[in-house]
């Protein structure tokens, strides 16, 4: 039995006296199609083996007692019998979300009790935060019956970003979060939120996340900031046909036709995501032909428009990847996620894994005097009760 798990609920016990349920609720990668997701495009990303468990019942106080094992002041108590407001900062502010954002429809929660633990590195672009309001939005639905489907618990939990945290972000996060497969991959269309499982079987091959450590306080507010460029460009465009609603009405073509009418930067962001949403159609192709070489090159081409187009990169993360890309056995690699720091992710073969790490770690702490965080992951089923020994 897993550990973490274990030890939540054992603490549960003795915190609150009464028995809990347990969910796991993992973080996720994301193989190619970064900044596409809230421009209805495509994404390929995976729930991954390393998750947040949260041990939780209800009580009848009408307050969240919590405690996070792995947070500084971990304990966090709140009267949610009126209003609820966000908090200064932190992972508070995703539970009370949670209770916000499933109030609105009309949804009754009531108090309750959680102790919160897990494995997944904070703020390394893993989406612990996706993480914690899924599991935490699964829990409640399925203790107070809400009836919430999967996509629907993925669309509160990216509601919860958008009002709690103040990211304007895409449903890629919270939709890996909910839907995640071990041995898969979800090529997701965030257009019609149709998706396709790929098989991806990674013990051929190894996923390779480096974390730099750098972690940017601008990285939420630049985001929005490249989302209204987007949005920009949509407008201007729209004038040539109203039926454009998103970039994804607009073909490379007409793009081009009609570079002239956008500043140079809306036109390189809108470039990007065209560029990037037929590299995710590619890139499944080449997964489902069985060609990891061809898949890499995307990967790394998604890196560059990033880093050039989008502007979303940093010298770290470029480092990262450009030491790695000359490394043998690897496929590709690109920074991964949000940006302005967190993670790069590689696609490496399986018995060149241990020495790319160790290749990866010294060139970086030689360049930046950082110890980077190496994590080998595997694809993993999506949020879900699990179990402990009793
Ligand atoms: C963050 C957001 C996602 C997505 C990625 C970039 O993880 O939460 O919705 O936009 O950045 O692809």
């Amino acid at each position: 039995m897993n550990e973490l798990a274990e030890n939540i609920y054992q603490q549960f016990k003795d915190h609150f006296s009464v028995e809990p349920v347990l969910v796991r609720s993992p973080g996720r990668v994301n193989l190619i199609g970064d900044h596409t997701d809230y421009n209805e495009g495509f994404v390929l990303p995976a729930a991954i083996n390393r998750a947040i468990y949260i041990a939780i019942a209800p009580n009848q106080q009408k307050k969240i007692r919590a405690i996070a094992l792995d947070m500084p002041g971990s304990r966090f108590d709140a009267d949610i019998s009126g209003e609820v407001k966000p908090v200064d900062a932190g992972w508070p502010n995703f539970l009370l979300g949670s209770v916000f954002q499933l109030r609105k429809p009309g949804f009754d929660v009531p108090g309750f009790d959680c102790v919160i633990s897990g494995d997944i590195p904070i703020g390394a672009g893993l989406s612990s935060s996706a993480a914690l309001e899924g599991g935490l939005i699964y829990a409640l639905n399925e203790i107070h019956n809400y009836g919430l489907s999967r996509l629907e618990i993925a669309k509160v939990g990216q509601q919860v970003e958008h009002t709690f945290a103040g990211v304007q972000c895409g449903i890629m996060d919270q939709f890996a979060n909910l839907y995640g497969r071990e041995n898969q991959l979800i090529k997701l269309d965030c257009r019609s939120l149709e998706y396709e499982l790929i098989p991806f079987f990674d013990d051929e091959v190894r996923l390779l996340l480096c974390d730099s450590k750098v972690h940017r306080e601008l990285a939420g507010s630049e985001y929005n900031v490249r989302r209204r460029q987007c949005e920009e460009g949509v407008e201007i465009l729209s004038d040539l046909n109203p039926k454009i609603k998103t970039l994804r009405d607009i073909s490379s073509d007409l793009l081009e036709e009609n570079r002239g009418k956008l500043s140079a930067v809306v036109y390189d962001r809108c470039r990007f995501v065209l560029d990037e949403n037929q590299r995710v159609l590619q890139a499944c192709s080449d997964l489902q032909n069985g060609d990891l070489t061809a898949f890499g090159k995307k990967m790394i081409r998604s890196h560059t428009g990033l880093r050039d187009l989008y502007e979303v990169s940093c010298s770290e993360l470029d480092f990262l990847v450009e030491q790695a890309v000359q490394l043998p056995g690897v496929f590709g690699s690109r920074m991964m996620g949000g940006g302005f720091g967190g993670c790069t992710i590689s696609l490496v073969k399986k018995e060149n894994a241990d020495e790319v790490s160790r290749v990866l770690f010294d060139a970086y702490k030689k360049e930046t005097g950082i110890e980077a965080e190496i994590h080998e992951v595997k694809t993993a089923d999506g949020t879900g009760f699990t179990q402990t020994i009793k």
